[in-house]
């Protein structure tokens, strides 16, 4: 075995994304969704070769992902996998190491990931960003303990339609948002409003509403119906795919909009973030579902270059030490403009633990109650999480 680390060649995409696909139980994965793979571009995809032939790949999308202060090129790692023949022989090991040096390269200062096996990313200093959830509404228990007046109207549209109107709405929220990503023109086409065979998994169709005040989009969902009917009386599910709302009203409608649909006995949704509106919107919080996982990872690609890039909440600062075995240049001192320092740490911390505390959706006394965090001076950690502290939890509607 000669194992050989390298970028993909032009030609070789498609070989690239077979390991991760052999996992699915379809070499070639199906046709829609090998067309989102060959979004990433050839220099962004490493493959493992033996002999010549590709035995493992990784993918790294290019797009910008919001942190707290606004959006910071990214790694977006994706389609990882190696062949069951040349499992734990240290393969993905290399990819890891090869990836994330391009990328500190290319001057990206963070790379995110969703995990499928969430004890892998770890040693590579990927921490887990944020939680989100599976949801499920009975339809009975789906009032609000307000009067909703929306004033705008709700109509449905075309996936053409959509990819016109639902941009806009879509990067109003995604600026703000931390963990939200940029999607270009072609992402919308052929991932966000593709209605693949694979996705659809034997469920309705993709269908898609628009909500709008004075002709100006404000909210939209991307849902299925499926449709089923159990002993005389209707048991479908509203199947919600991504509904965004602009505004805190144009929210709650696109949501009321969901949740009466008629002939649909519970209303799923996935990937929602810890502190979505419904937990406040609804009457009885308590019939939903709220079932939390791990959410988005992130990896402080360049340590200084990340946290220069990040907002405080408030003056102040903290030094923080950072440790990085697998990215040896972060290992260091850091004031919070990024900038490397002599001065005495106030905090010490893996570069994994400065991922999960990264966009706010953990904070440093989270890590502390871990043990993932040393607290060098008395009071650091209240001062850091005071600085690190956002509005609102991070949200990734999509895995990517
Ligand atoms: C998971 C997978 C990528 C690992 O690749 P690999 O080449 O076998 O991994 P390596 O030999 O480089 O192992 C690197 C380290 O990760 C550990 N590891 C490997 N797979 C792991 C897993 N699934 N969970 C936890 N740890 C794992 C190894 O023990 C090794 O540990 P060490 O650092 O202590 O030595 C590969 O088995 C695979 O493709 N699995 C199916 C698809 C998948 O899960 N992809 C990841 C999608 S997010």
């Amino acid at each position: 075995m000669s194992i050989e680390i390298r970028t993909a060649e032009t030609g070789e995409r498609l070989d690239a994304l077979r390991p991760i696909w052999h996992y699915f139980g379809s070499p070639a994965g199906p046709t829609e969704e090998r067309a989102t793979g060959m979004l990433i571009p050839e220099e962004r995809l490493h493959v493992a070769t033996d002999e010549g032939a590709i035995v493992a790949g990784a993918g790294a999308f290019e797009f910008e992902l919001t942190i707290p202060g606004g959006p910071v090129p990214t790694a977006g790692v994706t389609v990882v996998g190696v062949l069951p023949t040349h499992r734990r022989r240290g393969v993905v090991r290399e990819l890891m190491s090869a990836q994330l040096k391009d990328a500190h390269t290319r001057g990206e200062p963070i790379a995110a990931l969703w995990a499928s096996e969430g004890g892998l990313y770890g040693r590579f200093g990927y921490g887990m960003a944020s939680v989100c959830a599976d949801v499920e509404i009975p339809k009975a228990h789906t009032a609000f303990n307000r009067a909703l007046d929306w004033p705008g109207t709700t109509r449905l549209v075309s996936a053409d339609e959509a990819g016109g109107l639902y941009p806009g709405v879509y990067d109003r929220v995604a600026a703000t948002t931390p963990g939200m990503i940029s999607r270009t023109e072609e992402w919308w086409k052929k991932r966000t409003l593709a209605d693949s065979e694979w996705r659809r998994a034997g469920g309705g169709e993709l269908t898609f509403a628009v909500l709008e005040q004075a002709d100006e989009p404000e909210a939209y969902a991307i849902y299925r119906l499926n449709f089923s009917y159990t002993d005389g009386v209707p048991t479908g599910v509203t199947h919600v795919v991504e509904a965004v709302g602009a505004t805190p009203e144009a929210t709650a409608a696109v949501w009321r909009y969901l949740l009466d649909i008629d002939w649909m006995a519970k209303i799923e949704a996935e990937l929602l973030p810890a502190d979505h509106p419904l937990h406040l919107l609804l009457l009885e919080q308590s019939r939903m579902r709220f079932r939390v996982g791990d959410g988005i990872w992130i990896r402080p690609v360049d340590v200084g270059a990340a946290l220069a890039a990040r907002a405080y909440a408030g003056d102040g600062d903290v030094v923080l030490e950072v440790s990085d075995e697998f990215c040896p240049w972060n290992d260091g001192r850091y004031a919070l403009d990024g900038s490397k320092t002599t001065a005495s740490p106030d905090l010490r911390l893996a570069v994994d633990a400065l991922g999960c505390v990264f966009l706010g959706g953990f904070t440093f006394s989270d890590l502390l109650r871990a043990g993932r965090l040393e607290e060098v001076k008395e009071g650091a950690i209240g001062r850091a999480d005071a600085l690190f502290r956002t509005d609102r939890k991070p949200w990734c509607p999509e895995i990517f």
